[in-house]
Protein backbone atom coordinates (compact mmCIF):
# COMPACT_ATOMS: atom_id res chain seq x y z
CA UNK A 1 0.00 0.00 0.00
CA UNK A 2 1.67 3.32 -0.85
CA UNK A 3 0.75 4.91 2.54
CA UNK A 4 2.06 8.20 2.07
CA UNK A 5 0.56 8.73 -1.19
CA UNK A 6 -2.45 7.87 0.29
CA UNK A 7 -2.18 10.61 3.30
CA UNK A 8 -0.93 13.29 1.05
CA UNK A 9 -4.18 12.90 -1.36
CA UNK A 10 -6.45 12.92 1.79
CA UNK A 11 -4.42 15.95 3.20
CA UNK A 12 -4.25 17.67 -0.14
CA UNK A 13 -8.15 17.68 -0.35
CA UNK A 14 -8.44 19.24 2.13
CA UNK A 15 -5.83 21.98 2.54
CA UNK A 16 -5.73 25.65 1.84
CA UNK A 17 -9.37 25.55 2.84
CA UNK A 18 -10.95 24.40 0.01
CA UNK A 19 -13.51 21.44 -0.19
CA UNK A 20 -15.09 18.97 -2.77
CA UNK A 21 -17.36 19.56 -5.42
CA UNK A 22 -19.64 16.45 -5.65
CA UNK A 23 -20.38 16.00 -9.62
CA UNK A 24 -21.12 12.19 -9.52
CA UNK A 25 -25.16 11.85 -10.11
CA UNK A 26 -25.78 8.87 -11.79
CA UNK A 27 -27.64 9.19 -15.11
CA UNK A 28 -31.11 8.67 -13.89
CA UNK A 29 -30.39 10.64 -11.31
CA UNK A 30 -28.80 13.64 -13.11
CA UNK A 31 -31.75 13.08 -15.77
CA UNK A 32 -34.37 13.94 -13.41
CA UNK A 33 -32.99 16.75 -12.06
CA UNK A 34 -32.64 17.66 -16.03
CA UNK A 35 -36.48 16.69 -16.27
CA UNK A 36 -37.56 19.24 -14.09
CA UNK A 37 -35.82 21.54 -15.66
CA UNK A 38 -37.30 21.23 -18.96
CA UNK A 39 -33.89 20.46 -19.98
CA UNK A 40 -33.32 17.22 -22.87
CA UNK A 41 -32.06 13.98 -20.79
CA UNK A 42 -29.73 13.27 -23.27
CA UNK A 43 -25.76 12.20 -22.94
CA UNK A 44 -24.88 15.24 -24.79
CA UNK A 45 -26.75 17.75 -22.48
CA UNK A 46 -25.23 15.83 -19.49
CA UNK A 47 -21.66 15.87 -21.09
CA UNK A 48 -22.20 19.99 -22.14
CA UNK A 49 -23.31 20.52 -18.41
CA UNK A 50 -20.14 18.79 -17.07
CA UNK A 51 -18.08 21.00 -19.67
CA UNK A 52 -19.55 24.25 -18.44
CA UNK A 53 -18.17 23.00 -14.97
CA UNK A 54 -15.02 21.66 -15.61
CA UNK A 55 -14.45 24.59 -17.71
CA UNK A 56 -15.11 27.32 -14.92
CA UNK A 57 -11.96 29.42 -14.67
CA UNK A 58 -11.05 30.26 -10.91
CA UNK A 59 -12.67 26.91 -9.63
CA UNK A 60 -9.33 25.50 -8.76
CA UNK A 61 -9.38 28.40 -5.89
CA UNK A 62 -12.26 26.99 -3.93
CA UNK A 63 -12.70 23.40 -4.75
CA UNK A 64 -9.73 20.63 -4.22
CA UNK A 65 -11.09 17.78 -5.59
CA UNK A 66 -14.49 16.64 -8.13
CA UNK A 67 -16.33 13.72 -7.62
CA UNK A 68 -17.39 12.34 -11.30
CA UNK A 69 -19.36 9.83 -12.09
CA UNK A 70 -18.33 6.36 -14.54
CA UNK A 71 -19.66 8.44 -17.95
CA UNK A 72 -18.13 11.77 -16.90
CA UNK A 73 -14.73 10.36 -16.40
CA UNK A 74 -14.62 9.15 -20.00
CA UNK A 75 -16.11 12.21 -21.25
CA UNK A 76 -14.33 15.24 -22.87
CA UNK A 77 -15.00 19.25 -23.42
CA UNK A 78 -16.24 19.42 -27.42
CA UNK A 79 -12.64 20.70 -28.50
CA UNK A 80 -11.78 16.39 -27.50
CA UNK A 81 -9.88 17.19 -24.49
CA UNK A 82 -10.64 15.07 -21.43
CA UNK A 83 -12.53 16.08 -18.27
CA UNK A 84 -9.83 14.47 -16.44
CA UNK A 85 -7.37 17.00 -18.13
CA UNK A 86 -9.61 19.80 -17.57
CA UNK A 87 -9.98 19.26 -14.13
CA UNK A 88 -5.81 18.88 -13.86
CA UNK A 89 -5.35 22.22 -15.69
CA UNK A 90 -7.65 23.88 -12.94
CA UNK A 91 -5.95 22.42 -9.72
CA UNK A 92 -8.86 20.27 -9.11
CA UNK A 93 -8.32 16.55 -8.26
CA UNK A 94 -10.50 13.95 -10.31
CA UNK A 95 -12.36 11.46 -8.09
CA UNK A 96 -14.95 8.97 -8.61
CA UNK A 97 -18.03 7.21 -7.56
CA UNK A 98 -17.76 3.52 -7.54
CA UNK A 99 -20.40 2.31 -5.44
CA UNK A 100 -23.47 1.29 -8.19
CA UNK A 101 -26.47 2.48 -6.01
CA UNK A 102 -28.71 2.24 -2.76
CA UNK A 103 -30.65 -0.67 -3.20
CA UNK A 104 -33.51 -2.65 -1.43
CA UNK A 105 -32.40 -4.76 1.45
CA UNK A 106 -33.70 -7.89 1.84
CA UNK A 107 -35.90 -8.71 4.53
CA UNK A 108 -35.49 -5.00 5.66
CA UNK A 109 -38.79 -3.10 4.34
CA UNK A 110 -37.75 0.76 4.07
CA UNK A 111 -34.20 0.05 4.36
CA UNK A 112 -31.35 0.09 1.75
CA UNK A 113 -28.20 -1.48 1.32
CA UNK A 114 -25.33 -0.38 -1.22
CA UNK A 115 -24.20 -2.36 -3.76
CA UNK A 116 -20.85 -2.39 -5.60
CA UNK A 117 -18.13 -4.72 -4.29
CA UNK A 118 -18.12 -7.22 -6.80
CA UNK A 119 -15.72 -6.54 -9.66
CA UNK A 120 -14.74 -3.37 -7.25
CA UNK A 121 -10.08 -4.05 -7.40
CA UNK A 122 -10.49 -4.32 -11.29
CA UNK A 123 -12.88 -0.95 -11.99
CA UNK A 124 -10.37 1.22 -9.12
CA UNK A 125 -7.32 -0.20 -11.36
CA UNK A 126 -9.11 1.04 -14.29
CA UNK A 127 -10.52 4.17 -12.93
CA UNK A 128 -6.60 5.28 -10.97
CA UNK A 129 -5.40 4.20 -15.11
CA UNK A 130 -7.65 7.52 -16.29
CA UNK A 131 -6.22 9.90 -13.29
CA UNK A 132 -8.75 9.26 -10.92
CA UNK A 133 -6.95 9.92 -7.51
CA UNK A 134 -10.09 9.44 -4.99
CA UNK A 135 -13.39 7.58 -4.39
CA UNK A 136 -16.53 7.81 -3.00
CA UNK A 137 -19.39 4.86 -1.75
CA UNK A 138 -22.14 6.52 -0.31
CA UNK A 139 -24.65 4.26 2.64
CA UNK A 140 -28.02 5.95 3.48
CA UNK A 141 -29.68 5.52 6.36
CA UNK A 142 -33.09 5.92 6.77
CA UNK A 143 -35.24 7.20 10.21
CA UNK A 144 -38.30 6.25 10.52
CA UNK A 145 -41.16 4.16 12.89
CA UNK A 146 -38.40 1.30 14.07
CA UNK A 147 -35.89 2.46 11.56
CA UNK A 148 -32.91 2.39 11.13
CA UNK A 149 -32.38 -1.37 11.56
CA UNK A 150 -29.31 -2.97 13.23
CA UNK A 151 -28.56 -4.92 10.27
CA UNK A 152 -29.09 -1.57 7.68
CA UNK A 153 -26.41 0.08 10.12
CA UNK A 154 -24.25 -2.95 10.49
CA UNK A 155 -24.01 -4.22 6.30
CA UNK A 156 -23.77 -0.76 5.10
CA UNK A 157 -21.14 -0.36 7.58
CA UNK A 158 -19.15 -3.76 6.38
CA UNK A 159 -19.38 -2.48 2.95
CA UNK A 160 -18.19 0.75 3.44
CA UNK A 161 -15.30 -0.45 4.91
CA UNK A 162 -14.81 -3.49 2.17
CA UNK A 163 -15.20 -0.57 0.01
CA UNK A 164 -12.29 1.59 1.49
CA UNK A 165 -9.53 -1.05 2.03
CA UNK A 166 -9.75 -2.07 -1.83
CA UNK A 167 -9.52 1.78 -2.22
CA UNK A 168 -6.16 1.99 -0.40
CA UNK A 169 -5.10 -0.99 -2.01
CA UNK A 170 -5.70 0.66 -5.39
CA UNK A 171 -3.89 4.22 -4.41
CA UNK A 172 -7.36 5.42 -4.07
CA UNK A 173 -8.58 7.83 -0.85
CA UNK A 174 -12.07 6.36 -0.32
CA UNK A 175 -14.15 8.80 0.73
CA UNK A 176 -16.48 7.44 3.05
CA UNK A 177 -20.03 8.71 2.72
CA UNK A 178 -22.67 7.48 5.82
CA UNK A 179 -25.95 9.73 4.98
CA UNK A 180 -28.61 9.81 7.35
CA UNK A 181 -31.45 11.05 5.50
CA UNK A 182 -33.42 14.16 6.55
CA UNK A 183 -36.56 12.88 5.37
CA UNK A 184 -38.78 12.55 8.30
CA UNK A 185 -40.75 14.49 11.15
CA UNK A 186 -37.75 13.12 13.50
CA UNK A 187 -35.90 15.75 15.77
CA UNK A 188 -32.69 16.58 16.05
CA UNK A 189 -31.60 14.69 18.92
CA UNK A 190 -32.67 11.49 17.30
CA UNK A 191 -30.95 12.61 14.07
CA UNK A 192 -28.05 12.64 16.00
CA UNK A 193 -28.30 9.19 18.27
CA UNK A 194 -28.86 7.53 14.60
CA UNK A 195 -25.77 9.53 13.60
CA UNK A 196 -23.68 8.70 16.12
CA UNK A 197 -24.55 4.90 15.98
CA UNK A 198 -23.93 4.86 12.22
CA UNK A 199 -20.22 6.34 11.84
CA UNK A 200 -19.35 4.32 14.95
CA UNK A 201 -20.30 0.99 13.47
CA UNK A 202 -18.54 2.16 10.12
CA UNK A 203 -15.37 3.14 11.96
CA UNK A 204 -15.41 -0.24 13.78
CA UNK A 205 -15.51 -1.62 10.85
CA UNK A 206 -13.14 0.55 8.84
CA UNK A 207 -10.53 -1.02 12.13
CA UNK A 208 -11.40 -4.57 11.15
CA UNK A 209 -10.34 -3.92 7.97
CA UNK A 210 -7.61 -2.91 8.62
CA UNK A 211 -7.99 0.36 6.63
CA UNK A 212 -5.60 3.51 7.60
CA UNK A 213 -7.73 6.57 8.66
CA UNK A 214 -5.06 9.06 8.44
CA UNK A 215 -5.71 8.24 4.48
CA UNK A 216 -9.49 8.58 4.08
CA UNK A 217 -11.81 11.35 4.61
CA UNK A 218 -15.20 10.80 5.75
CA UNK A 219 -18.70 12.58 4.52
CA UNK A 220 -21.46 12.39 6.84
CA UNK A 221 -24.67 14.11 7.27
CA UNK A 222 -25.06 17.45 9.16
CA UNK A 223 -27.03 16.59 12.22
CA UNK A 224 -30.25 18.04 11.69
CA UNK A 225 -34.40 17.63 12.45
CA UNK A 226 -36.11 15.85 10.12
CA UNK A 227 -37.87 18.17 7.34
CA UNK A 228 -41.13 17.45 8.47
CA UNK A 229 -39.71 18.28 12.08
CA UNK A 230 -42.11 20.91 13.70
CA UNK A 231 -38.97 22.44 15.58
CA UNK A 232 -36.29 23.40 13.36
CA UNK A 233 -33.44 24.58 15.54
CA UNK A 234 -30.90 27.30 15.41
CA UNK A 235 -28.03 27.35 12.59
CA UNK A 236 -25.75 27.20 15.90
CA UNK A 237 -27.84 24.49 17.42
CA UNK A 238 -27.23 22.33 14.39
CA UNK A 239 -23.62 23.19 14.08
CA UNK A 240 -22.90 22.49 17.79
CA UNK A 241 -24.80 19.38 17.53
CA UNK A 242 -23.07 18.20 14.65
CA UNK A 243 -19.30 18.89 16.02
CA UNK A 244 -20.50 17.00 19.36
CA UNK A 245 -21.88 14.42 17.49
CA UNK A 246 -18.67 13.74 15.07
CA UNK A 247 -15.68 14.32 18.37
CA UNK A 248 -17.51 11.27 19.91
CA UNK A 249 -17.07 9.46 16.65
CA UNK A 250 -14.52 10.13 14.27
CA UNK A 251 -10.63 9.54 14.83
CA UNK A 252 -8.82 12.42 14.97
CA UNK A 253 -5.95 10.72 12.97
CA UNK A 254 -8.47 11.50 10.03
CA UNK A 255 -7.49 14.52 7.93
CA UNK A 256 -11.05 15.83 7.20
CA UNK A 257 -14.50 15.43 7.62
CA UNK A 258 -16.29 16.64 3.96
CA UNK A 259 -20.55 17.17 4.24
CA UNK A 260 -22.98 16.22 2.46
CA UNK A 261 -25.68 18.88 2.01
CA UNK A 262 -28.51 16.00 1.51
CA UNK A 263 -31.56 18.36 0.52
CA UNK A 264 -30.73 22.09 2.17
CA UNK A 265 -30.64 24.75 1.06
CA UNK A 266 -27.30 26.13 -0.63
CA UNK A 267 -27.44 29.00 1.84
CA UNK A 268 -28.32 27.19 4.74
CA UNK A 269 -25.66 24.58 4.05
CA UNK A 270 -23.27 27.47 3.74
CA UNK A 271 -24.31 28.98 7.15
CA UNK A 272 -24.33 25.82 8.97
CA UNK A 273 -20.47 25.01 7.77
CA UNK A 274 -19.60 28.63 8.87
CA UNK A 275 -20.99 28.28 12.25
CA UNK A 276 -19.11 24.50 12.89
CA UNK A 277 -16.00 26.24 11.84
CA UNK A 278 -16.33 30.08 13.37
CA UNK A 279 -16.50 28.02 16.96
CA UNK A 280 -14.93 24.95 16.64
CA UNK A 281 -12.12 25.19 13.73
CA UNK A 282 -9.39 26.41 16.10
CA UNK A 283 -10.66 23.61 18.39
CA UNK A 284 -10.51 20.58 16.45
CA UNK A 285 -7.41 18.36 14.96
CA UNK A 286 -9.39 17.76 11.68
CA UNK A 287 -10.79 20.04 9.05
CA UNK A 288 -14.57 20.71 8.68
CA UNK A 289 -15.36 21.01 5.03
CA UNK A 290 -17.70 20.57 1.96
CA UNK A 291 -18.52 17.87 -0.25
CA UNK A 292 -21.81 19.08 -1.38
CA UNK A 293 -24.10 18.41 -4.72
CA UNK A 294 -27.26 20.04 -4.52
CA UNK A 295 -26.41 22.77 -2.51
CA UNK A 296 -23.72 24.00 -5.03
CA UNK A 297 -24.77 22.67 -8.30
CA UNK A 298 -29.00 23.63 -8.03
CA UNK A 299 -28.25 27.11 -8.67
CA UNK A 300 -26.34 26.33 -11.54
CA UNK A 301 -28.97 24.41 -12.93
CA UNK A 302 -31.40 26.85 -12.46
CA UNK A 303 -29.94 29.49 -14.70
CA UNK A 304 -28.33 27.00 -17.28
CA UNK A 305 -31.58 25.24 -18.28
CA UNK A 306 -29.50 23.59 -21.07
CA UNK A 307 -28.44 26.46 -22.99
CA UNK A 308 -25.57 27.84 -24.66
CA UNK A 309 -26.35 31.24 -23.71
CA UNK A 310 -26.75 30.69 -20.32
CA UNK A 311 -22.86 29.12 -19.74
CA UNK A 312 -21.25 32.47 -18.62
CA UNK A 313 -24.30 33.26 -15.85
CA UNK A 314 -24.13 29.55 -14.81
CA UNK A 315 -20.22 29.58 -14.19
CA UNK A 316 -20.59 33.03 -12.09
CA UNK A 317 -23.46 31.28 -9.98
CA UNK A 318 -21.14 28.23 -9.70
CA UNK A 319 -17.95 30.07 -8.45
CA UNK A 320 -20.45 32.14 -6.17
CA UNK A 321 -21.19 28.55 -4.25
CA UNK A 322 -17.74 27.70 -4.29
CA UNK A 323 -16.70 31.16 -2.67
CA UNK A 324 -18.81 30.97 -0.20
CA UNK A 325 -18.47 27.73 0.59
CA UNK A 326 -14.96 28.36 1.21
CA UNK A 327 -15.68 31.08 3.02
CA UNK A 328 -17.76 28.92 5.25
CA UNK A 329 -14.42 26.81 5.94
CA UNK A 330 -13.15 29.68 7.26
CA UNK A 331 -15.62 31.26 9.07
CA UNK A 332 -15.67 34.12 7.27
CA UNK A 333 -19.37 33.39 5.60
CA UNK A 334 -21.56 36.12 5.63
CA UNK A 335 -25.46 35.88 4.47
CA UNK A 336 -24.74 39.26 2.74
CA UNK A 337 -21.79 37.38 0.63
CA UNK A 338 -25.25 36.56 -0.99
CA UNK A 339 -26.40 40.21 -2.26
CA UNK A 340 -29.51 39.32 -4.22
CA UNK A 341 -28.28 36.20 -5.79
CA UNK A 342 -29.56 33.72 -2.37
CA UNK A 343 -32.63 33.80 -0.18
CA UNK A 344 -31.70 34.53 3.42
CA UNK A 345 -30.54 31.25 5.24
P1 LIG B 1 -25.77 16.31 -1.82
O1 LIG B 1 -24.82 17.37 -1.37
O2 LIG B 1 -26.74 16.76 -2.86
O3 LIG B 1 -26.43 15.61 -0.65
O4 LIG B 1 -24.92 15.19 -2.54
C1 LIG B 1 -23.77 14.74 -1.96
C2 LIG B 1 -23.45 13.44 -2.53
O5 LIG B 1 -22.37 13.22 -3.00
C3 LIG B 1 -24.48 12.39 -2.48
O6 LIG B 1 -23.85 11.16 -2.66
Amino acid sequence: MKTQQLIDTARGLVSDDKGLLAMDESNPTCDKRFAKLGIPQTEEARRAYRELIVTTAGLGECISGAILYDETIRQKKKDGTPFVKALADLGIIPGIKVDTGAKAMAGHPNEKITEGLDGLRERLADYFQMGARFAKWRAVITIGEGLPSWSCIEANAHALARYAALCQEAGLVPIVEAETLMEGGHSLQRCREITEEALRMVFHQLHIQKVLVEGMLLKPNMVLPGLDCARQETVEEVAEATVKCLLRTVPAAVPGIAFLSGGQSPELASARLNAMNTVFKTKLPLALTFSFSRAIQQPVLEIWKGMEANVAASQKALLHRARCNRAARKGEYDASMEGNQGRKP
